[in-house]
């Protein structure tokens, strides 16, 4: 019986090997196609998509934007590359409204739409017998969770609507019906109408428009994106927005009344891809073009390829904030081009983007810059650590099905710190030339943490002891830091440490110090100022500083914090306003969490904020916002 199992089992081995190893095609339908890892620390339980079996390759969008219904609706042909006996094919959705699906004869295929998860949404699952191209006809609800649709109101110019998408992590299957993982690359196309004078950009080539009649009520965008990305970073935004160049294949879009100040900001743009070129091999995407939204967009930056998405809110002015240009692009290679298979791998993303955003740091504005910008994010793990404990297992750069992430402190400074430590203990040459080969050896394709620590131990390290001695498997898998962690010198901090230890003392301000500062210092001196202090001695660092009227987004807020926490009574209309406009996240959070923490005092303030200002976020900053004012006091 043992025998005839063993031997049964054998069997079935020998076949799943064939088929794993049976020849993928580089291209369907003469366009690339990407491979999927099929490891079991590859699988993403974040989608219904099984992969192997059949799984999408290339996305048309043929869509309509309706902004008096905030709907968006239309067609979604997808190419799928499949097993030969695959009679079906998953698919995610969120809300979306499935009229119809045929076959590219237009033949009716039939169809379920599984429950909805609650997190995952719902599992699509289409009768494709042998047909390998399909047409799901839907709409997105209003509600999807990717979209914000913003009224006139909520833009520069307060005439027109507006529109964006985030599909970082899990969003985009709340208006695109495919599998929405980071590991199934697809190439897309889209065609966008809206109406006029609306104009639309997408993370994509621009494609010249439809010609049509100037007085025509609605416009057609044609967009193209011929390599193969992970379907989170399909993107989309819509409004009166206007193009301004920046370089020979670098520009901006904005709302006409911000463009001008978005491009002053924005003007070392061309400088940056040079270096991050320079660095570690060439730009692969064609353009490299943003577009500055309105205050509402829940992040800072969104790497969108060809089409960094920003927040209004880096631009102080003095291009001191650009660092998260810096990151947006370094995405290009780390992230757009080799990309985390599962989320839990995240810092594969977001941590090496991190350490290579610093390098462009360094090489634009100088290393002075660049370790002050380092220490104020090494200073964040060390927080992050102290407030979860050292051996918290969300501290790790991997993580496991079921282990949540301890947060961006550990996903992105972590992994930028290990990275550093790397580049210190084996030198800048030799560090380089690895993290090149990782970029070109594994370009349009999904990775893991196995795979760089092999990718390191086999091309980084020169033996198996130095692999060791680096700590290369702890650094990724075990919670914390390594001994041989490499700080960045606080020295570049000790006139500013200073100040706010003198401060300490006697509450003496150093007020034309802080003139001469850079923005990371001003931010280091009131990270480290007491977190107690009284209404007079906030009013003198406010009339000294002023703290309340700078231009610069990053010090406003920590101002707003610092003041909320200690019941500022000042303050609180500035914090209103500012909640009023800013939805990103990393911002509003904090202030909601400031105020929630000082009793009855803030939470009334608090909520009656948010009655007010929770309709004007995005999804992701009304779920962050739900959770803080949740928590019972
Ligand atoms: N890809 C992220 C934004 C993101 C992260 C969206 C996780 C959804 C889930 C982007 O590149 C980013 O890291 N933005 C930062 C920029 C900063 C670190 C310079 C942000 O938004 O603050
Ligand atoms: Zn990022």
């Amino acid at each position: 019986m043992m025998r005839l199992l063993a031997a049964a089992l054998l069997v079935v081995t020998a076949a799943c090997t064939t088929l794993d190893r049976a020849p993928e095609p580089a291209a369907v339908d003469g366009r690339a196609v990407a491979p999927i890892l099929t490891t079991p620390d590859a699988l993403d339980t974040q989608t219904y998509a099984r992969p192997q079996e059949a799984r999408v390759t290339h996305v048309a969008l043929d869509l309509a934007l309706d902004f008096a219904r905030k709907r968006v609706g239309g067609t979604a042909d997808l190419t799928i590359l499949a097993r030969p006996d695959a009679r079906w094919i998953v698919l995610d959705s969120d809300e979306l409204e499935i009229l119809r699906v045929t076959d590219a004869a237009g033949n009716e295929l039939p169809f379920t739409l599984g429950k909805d998860d609650g997190d995952k949404g719902a599992p699509l699952t289409v009768d494709i017998a042998s047909q390998r191209q399909i047409r799901i006809q839907y709409t997105a609800s209003a509600n999807a969770q990717a979209l914000q649709w913003l009224d006139p109101a909520q833009t520069a110019g307060k005439r027109h609507p507006f529109l964006f998408s985030q599909g970082q992590e899990i969003l985009n299957r709340s208006w695109i019906p495919t599998q929405d993982s980071p590991g199934i690359r697809q190439t897309w196309e889209a065609k966008i109408a809206v109406p006029t004078p609306l104009n639309v950009v997408m993370s994509g080539e621009r494609l010249p428009p439809d010609v049509v009649p100037a007085d025509s009520a609605r416009r057609t965008f044609r967009f193209r994106m011929d390599k193969p990305v992970p379907p989170y970073l399909i993107a989309i935004a819509a409004g009166d927005i206007a193009f301004r160049p920046l370089g020979p294949r670098s520009g901006v879009w904005a709302e006409p009344a911000v463009l001008d100040a978005a491009a002053a900001e924005l003007a070392d743009t061309e400088k940056m891809i040079d270096a991050a070129e320079a660095l570690y091999g060439p730009y692969r995407w064609g353009r490299y073009d943003m577009i500055v939204l309105p205050p509402a967009f829940p992040y800072g930056g969104m790497e969108n390829p060809v089409m960094t998405f920003l927040t209004p809110t880096f631009i102080a002015g003095d291009r001191s904030l650009t660092g998260l240009v810096a990151h947006e692009l370094a995405h290009s290679w780390s992230g757009n081009l080799v990309t985390n298979a599962v989320w839990g791998d995240g810092w594969l993303n977001e941590g090496v983007t991190t350490y290579f955003e610093n390098r462009i740091v360094e090489a634009i504005y100088g290393p002075k810059r660049a370790t002050q910008e380092a220490l104020l994010d090494f200073a964040a793990i060390e927080e992050k650590l102290a407030e979860v404990g050292r051996d918290a297992p969300g501290t790790a750069l991997h993580h496991p099905e079921g282990v949540e992430s301890s947060g961006s402190e550990i996903v992105y400074n972590k992994g930028a710190a290990f990275l550093r430590t790397i580049e210190h203990a084996v030198g800048r040459e030799r560090f380089d030339a690895w993290l090149r080969q990782w970029f070109d050896g594994h370009a349009f394709q999904p990775a893991t943490s196995a795979m760089i620590l092999a990718d390191m131990q086999r091309n980084l390290a020169r033996s198996p002891q130095e692999a060791r001695a680096l700590r290369l498997r702890e650094w990724i898998y075990e919670p914390g830091l390594r001994a041989n962690v490499w700080r960045p010198d606080p020295a570049a901090f000790a006139e500013v440490d200073g100040a706010a230890a003198v401060y300490a003392k006697g509450r003496t301000i150093p007020t034309a110090a802080w003139r001469g500062w850079t923005s990371a210092e001003r931010q280091r001196f009131l990270k480290k100022l007491p977190q107690e202090l009284i209404a007079k001695d906030l009013a003198a660092l406010d009339r000294a500083l002023g703290l309340s009227r700078t231009g610069n987004n990053e010090e406003r807020f920590l101002w707003l914090e610092l003041a909320l926490a200690n019941r500022y009574e000042p303050a609180v209309a500035q914090a209103d306003a500012f909640l009023s406009s800013v939805g990103r996240t990393k911002f509003v959070r904090p202030l909601f969490e400031a105020l929630m923490g000082e009793g009855d005092w803030g939470r009334t303030i608090a909520k009656r904020i948010y009655a007010r200002t929770r309709p004007t976020y995005h999804s992701v900053t009304q779920a962050a916002i739900d959770k803080v004012m949740a928590k019972q006091p």
